[in-house]
């Protein structure tokens, strides 16, 4: 299966999925591209690093959004990807994209997909109303914010007294950089499908 990885920021996501494959925990896959809205990204650095092709296609090099849109598509189009990985991609996928990648766009996000902070509200820095629980999400990428059919889900603990920047960390390292990974080597090997808008793993 090939791939394209969009990103925005540090990439820590990236390199979970570059370690993934290069230590067989991803099977069947290549990553072609890594695709960053962002020219400072961190992320396009872990790319050439790891000897993979990264480029930046940013909206401020456009006149307008719609010209953005549409030569992203074009670009991303040009790699012939069976699948496109949004790994931090703070970037609206226009709606023609969606379309054209029905099923095809997968994103990890650090909760549960409520809204809020982590699904949690934040007072004076700490996380309010002691919540215990949040988590993250991988899901495919539908024209809602969030609300695409859900592949896979983790639950992280959430301690007393956590700090956003305390808690995030825990949701990427116990969340994050185990269920992204673990969904691309799913659908690389032919385990999910989504049906009346809910994905189907083949427990096998
Ligand atoms: C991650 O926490 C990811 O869940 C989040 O951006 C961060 C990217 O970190 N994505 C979203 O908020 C999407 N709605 P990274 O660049 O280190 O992978």
């Amino acid at each position: 299966m090939k791939i394209a990885v969009c990103v925005s920021g540090g990439g820590t996501n990236l390199q979970a999925i570059i370690d993934a494959i290069d230590n067989g925990t991803i099977t069947n896959t290549q990553i072609e591209v890594v695709i960053s809205n962002n020219a400072d990204a961190y992320a396009l650095e872990r790319a050439k690093k790891a000897g993979i092709k990264a480029v930046c296609i940013s909206p401020k090099s456009y006149e307008s959004r719609a010209a953005f849109n549409e030569d992203f598509l074009k670009q991303l189009n040009s790699y012939h990807v069976d699948l496109v990985v949004l790994a931090g991609f703070l970037v609206v996928i226009p709606p023609e994209m969606i379309k054209q990648y029905r099923n095809k766009i997968i994103n990890i996000h650090p909760s549960f997909c409520g809204t809020g902070y982590y699904g949690l509200k934040v007072h004076e820095g700490v996380l309010a109303r002691g919540v215990k629980v949040t988590g993250a999400t991988c899901h495919f990428v539908d024209e809602g914010t969030d609300t695409g059919p859900i592949i896979l889900q983790k639950a992280v603990e959430v301690k007393q007294g956590d700090t956003p920047e305390v808690l995030q960390r825990r949701v990427m390292e116990q969340a994050e950089w185990k269920i992204m990974p673990h969904a691309i080597d799913l659908i690389a090997n032919g385990r999910v499908s989504v049906e009346d808008g809910h994905v189907i793993i083949d427990e096998k």
